[in-house]
């Protein structure tokens, strides 16, 4: 997208008015035409915005537009309205200024449209957040429930907004909205009633007929087909583009954001439709006695549905369409209606009820918007006012609706103008004055409180006696004779007494928009806006509480013969109310202009457009606009613009900006004449002066892009070349290393080859020579040996006797011998010491050798020898074991560092045992605790076992009381297993006197230790044998009668690693030892 950084860059035209030369009308159209053909609808007027209704979506008010021109200043971009809004909305923030905006055009050139861009433009810039988008929602939601009620489709607009609507934005100080104010101005209630040919009524009726649910028709009592009521015209009822029922469903929703019950929007639906059935009672006349005839409702259907839809009771309102209450100085009267007057009534009653109606929900609406907060408001208020009408048959309304305009061209002027004076005065720059068409005089003419038009109509209303519209005209006639901007064919003016244009009926009017013929006739009548008090009474009667309210006046505890004020004071007062409001605010205007009666897209009609171009004055505008200066611009800007033109100022310009400006303005050879010195602005008079200085600054510019160009390219190569040079260094050297790497690790490993080449070759060279030095050196040694062997034993042969020889033999080998027995010194005695040196000499064999084994047995003679008696016995005792037990029994092994301590229980030291000791008539050669193994179940119980040399005892542990003494001599042989368990079986000679208590089978830590003390008894006495001692893993045991069978089996015990003996039947006992 092209981003444009001045209003003077890449026009279409010219964009802003004041710019345009030569200035005429035909310029000035030309410009708008040619702007329009390129889309461009916005151009300027200095601030002022002319807008030309494009008939067509344009896309220029899309998000990134609203960012386009947020924060840019007015002239900065290209025209648009969102220019406007910004500037408007920004002064309104940052300088605290209160704002208008005012839009004027005639009907359908896009006012109403203006006026919601520029809302949907403040919304979209203003403060975010949940609080502030519920309100701007609630702004923007407003439209569309007042232009269902207050559009209709008229000839000019398809929307045409039929009321005037004024809107206050109020802000707080951070430029957040806060609610709002809407203020309406005379609806054209006529439309109820009545549609010009091709029009259409109000859309609400359209919309909630063809939107509305079956269901909700049936309660309202109302039928689909528009051409069931009289108050809808039917030659245009469908409107190209419009789609009535998704707009009922838009509306509907948009009350519903504003804030409206639902029962709310129930009650506004069930009077339009009262509205529509309204239209529908018909009336008949029934001649009465006194010969006039007097209204009856002709079919009282509709009558009879709407009474109910608004709970109000037949017959009330019947009467009130056919009589009428009078009141004079205290008296009631009761006057019959006639048809006509009924309809009037009917129609009276219609017309207010809806515009009644519309108030209310303006009232409503504001009661939603209303700002919560009651710090001071900063307000941006928004004037969409129904535009100049002029039509073939001007009534009432559309003198009112010119009027307004009237006053708002009144207004246009004032303020430009003072704007424009203000600005020069505080610039301090010289102010001659301009012409311009004041068009005060017309408002005079219409609103002087003595002889203003409305004055005369309202006091024709108010008069005595009979009063029609033809007493009315007379009376202008009279009074506005001489009044150049009024013409009537009674004027006392003769010139208009052939002016055929001008009917007899009617007064034409100069506007500052043209002339205007309007028709007297109704004048009175709808300024009156009389409805007859029964009407009104009817309506307060009614339960429909909504209803109740629109007609307070209907209350009879409250009944006021006063005359309500007429339509012409009461607008005259508002619009005075609103021209009030808008002079305290800064203005911003915008003027529509509509460029084809056709509403279609692309068409500019000249005609059309010059016509409005000359009526909102628009070429006045731009006039007054230059009166002094065309142009003026900031310095610091103005500078920034143009200082490429001069070299002093060029890039920069380093004193004040005023001085730059007049330095580069004298260097220009800009003539004095053409500009001004203000305080903070230069003012230039003509626009061509500006476009030479644009022009110079074109080619200047060109002059400089290539100057740019021309240095950025030459910069770009520069460095892009310098970037390659570096690279190629880089490269280069990176390359260089690599190839002298390379290059150096050939030359180093060819080097390596060489070097170890040669170093071998000289090594073995010096190899060579050394062999053959030690060769050399080994034969002369062995030869010198020989020789000096030859020489000594030549020398010492005479000297030796025959047996010298031996003797020396001898001699040496006792010397050997002496050195080799010494050596064997170093030996220990110990006999388990078996250390013996080496043998020196080979000859020594066989008595190395045995020299050892004599040595050995020595020693051990030595060590026994000095050996005591009990220690003998002691090494006797673990002899004699060893003999037994050794390589026969597992358990033996652990026994042989065990010392045999004999008395274990300690029997004669322990008083425990005294008893027991007492009773035993030997030296006890053992005490021990053994285990008796139960016969029966395997078990064992504790038992003392105590050894003599003449029996063995068994007792009990606790008691000490023996058990069994058995002499040894009857005690035949001994069995134990092989493996490292302690159950050993006492077996007893058969028939001899213990045997009848059966073998003893016991276990014992000491096993080896009982086992040998048994046998060595049974060695050492002479008068018994042996004790037998059998070792095998199965052998038998008798138990009183039976024999049993032990056996003993390798396997894990559950019980830990002890042996566990277990009875497996009657005749096995299983005794299971742990595997080793
Ligand atoms: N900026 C625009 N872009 C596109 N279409 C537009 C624009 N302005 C106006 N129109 C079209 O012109 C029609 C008439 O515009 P709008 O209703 O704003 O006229 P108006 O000046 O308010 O007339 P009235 O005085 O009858 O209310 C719109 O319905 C729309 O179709
Ligand atoms: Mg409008």
């Amino acid at each position: 997208m092209e981003v444009k950084t001045s209003l003077l860059d890449n026009m279409i035209g010219v964009g802003d008015m004041v710019l345009l030369e030569p200035l005429n009308e035909d310029s000035f159209i030309m410009n708008l035409r040619n702007r329009f053909d390129h889309n461009e609808i916005y151009t300027y007027i200095g601030s002022v915005v002319i807008s030309m209704n494009p008939y067509r979506s344009l896309p220029i008010y899309t998000p990134q537009k609203v960012e386009e021109y947020r924060n840019r200043n007015f002239y900065e971009l290209s025209p648009h309205i969102y220019a406007l809004a910004d500037e408007a909305y920004r002064s309104l923030r940052d300088q605290d200024k209160d704002q208008c905006i005012l839009i004027t055009g005639e009907s359908g050139a896009g006012k109403t449209e203006a006026s919601k861009l520029v809302m949907s433009y403040v919304a979209a810039v203003c403060g975010k957040g949940q609080e502030v988008n519920k309100v701007k929602e609630q702004l923007l939601q407003s439209n569309p429930v007042l232009e269902a009620f207050g559009n209709a489709k008229t000839m000019r607009n398809d929307n045409s907004s039929r009321f005037g609507k004024y809107m206050d934005i109020e802000f707080d100080f951070k430029g957040d909205p806060l609610g709002g104010v809407i203020s309406n101005y005379l609806l054209e209630k006529s439309r109820v009633c009545k549609q010009p040919r091709g029009e259409r009524n109000f859309h609400i009726f359209y919309q909630l007929l063809s939107g509305a649910s079956d269901d909700t028709l049936m309660k309202l009592k109302l039928d689909r087909d528009f051409s069931k009521y009289n108050y809808l015209s039917l030659d245009s009822a469908n409107v190209n583009g419009l789609d009535d029922a998704a707009s009922f469903r838009t509306v509907r929703n948009a009350m519903q954001i504003v804030g409206f019950m639902e029962a709310e929007v129930q009650s506004v639906l069930e009077l339009v439709a009262a509205v529509l059935k309204l239209g529908n009672i018909e009336f008949k006349p029934e001649s009465r006695v006194n010969g006039f005839d007097e209204s009856r409702v002709k079919d009282k259907n509709d009558l009879k549905e709407m009474c109910e839809l608004l709970g109000i009771e037949q017959s009330v309102l019947e009467r009130a369409f056919s009589y009428r209450t009078v009141e004079a100085k205290m008296e009631k009267m009761s006057t019959t209606l006639n048809v006509a007057q009924a309809y009037y009534a009917r129609d009276a009653l219609a017309k207010n009820l809806y515009s009644r109606l519309f108030s209310w929900l303006v009232t409503r609406i504001n009661e939603s918007i209303k700002a919560q907060a009651k710090t001071r408001h900063k307000v941006m208020g928004v004037l969409d006012i129904y535009g100049f009408e002029i039509f073939e048959d001007n009534s009432f309304e559309q003198f009112i609706i010119n009027y307004c305009n009237e006053k708002l061209q009144q207004i246009f002027i004032e303020l430009t103008l003072r704007e424009e004076q203000e600005e020069y005065i505080r610039e301090d720059i010289e102010w001659t004055n301009i012409e311009y068409f004041n068009n005060a005089v017309i408002c005079d003419l219409i609103e002087n409180n003595q002889n203003g038009i409305l004055a005369m109509l309202d006091e024709e209303c108010l008069r005595p006696g009979t009063v029609t519209d033809d007493t009315f005209l007379d009376k202008l006639n009279t009074i506005c004779a001489e009044h150049q901007h009024f013409e009537s064919r009674l004027n006392k003016n003769s010139k208009f007494l052939t002016d055929h244009s001008l009917p007899h009926s009617c007064f034409r009017i100069q506007h500052y928009a043209g002339k205007v013929l309007y028709r007297v006739e109704g004048f009175v009548d709808k300024n009156n806006d009389l409805l007859y008090r029964d009407l009104s009474q009817a309506m307060y009667k009614a339960t429909h509480s909504l209803m109740r309210q629109l007609f307070p006046e209907g209350n009879p505890a409250k009944v006021n013969l006063k005359r309500p004020p007429t339509a012409g004071f009461q607008f005259k007062a508002s619009v005075g109310v609103l021209m009030k409001n808008l002079q305290t605010k800064n203005p911003n205007y915008i003027r529509c202009i509509k460029p084809n009666d056709k509403k279609v897209a692309h068409i500019f009609t000249d005609s059309l457009v010059c016509h409005q171009v000359r009526y909102l004055g628009l070429v006045e505008n731009v006039r007054v606009r230059r009166a002094g200066y065309a142009f003026r611009q900031p310095y610091e800007s103005c500078l920034e613009r143009y200082k490429m033109l001069c070299k002093k100022t060029w890039p920069h310009w380093r004193g004040p900006a005023r001085d730059g400006v007049e330095v580069l303005l004298t260097d220009c050879s800009v003539p004095t004449e053409e500009f001004a010195y203000g305080r903070s602005k230069i003012f230039i008079r003509n626009p061509r002066t500006l476009f030479t200085l644009e022009e110079r600054r074109r080619a200047c510019l060109e002059d400089l892009a290539t100057l740019i160009q021309k240095i950025y390219r030459g910069w770009k190569s520069r460095t892009h070349f310098l970037l390659l040079k570096k690279s190629q260094v880089v490269v280069a050297a990176w390359y260089r290393r690599y190839a002298q790497q390379n290059k150096y690790q050939k030359i180093k490993s060819a080097t390596l080859v060489m070097q170890s080449f040669i170093r071998g070759w000289k090594a073995r060279n010096i190899l060579r020579q050394l062999k053959y030095e030690k060769r050399c050196k080994e034969a002369v040694t062995t030869i010198a040996a020989y020789w000096h062997g030859t020489q000594v034993r030549r020398e010492y042969r005479k000297f030796f006797r025959a047996n010298a020889g031996k003797k020396i033999y001898d001699f040496t080998i006792q010397r050997i011998m002496q050195k080799y027995f010494l050596g064997l010194k170093t030996t220990t005695m110990s006999p388990m010491d078996n250390s013996w040196p080496a043998k020196p000499y080979g000859f020594l064999e066989g008595a190395h050798t045995q020299l050892r084994r004599i040595f050995h047995l020595w020693r051990c003679k030595k060590y026994r020898g000095q050996f005591t008696e009990e220690k003998k016995a002691v090494y006797e005792e673990k002899l004699e074991a060893s003999e037994i037990f050794k390589d026969k029994k597992a358990l033996y092994p652990s026994s042989v560092s065990q010392p045999f301590k004999g008395d274990y229980l300690e029997i004669q030291k322990n008083p425990k045992y005294q008893k027991l000791n007492s009773a035993m008539e030997e030296k006890v050669l053992l005490a021990d605790l053994v285990n008796k193994i139960n016969r029966a179940n395997g078990k064992g119980s504790p038992r003392l076992f105590l050894l003599t040399k003449s029996n063995f005892v068994l007792a009990d542990q606790k008691t000490g009381q023996v058990k069994a003494s058995v002499p040894l001599p009857d005690l035949a042989s001994v069995s134990v297993s092989t493996q490292s368990d302690g159950f050993f079986a006492l077996k007893l000679k058969e028939g001899s006197a213990s045997a009848s208590k059966g073998d003893f089978l016991l276990s014992s830590e000491h096993l080896i230790e009982i086992i040998t003390k048994l046998h060595r008894i049974g060695t050492t006495a002479a008068d018994r044998d042996q004790i037998n001692i059998d070792i095998s893993d199965e052998f038998l045991v008798q138990f009183k009668q039976d024999k049993v069978c032990v056996k003993f089996i390798q396997g894990g015990p559950k019980n830990g690693n002890s042996a566990a003996c277990k009875r497996k039947n009657n005749r096995l006992l299983e005794v299971s030892v742990p595997s080793p």
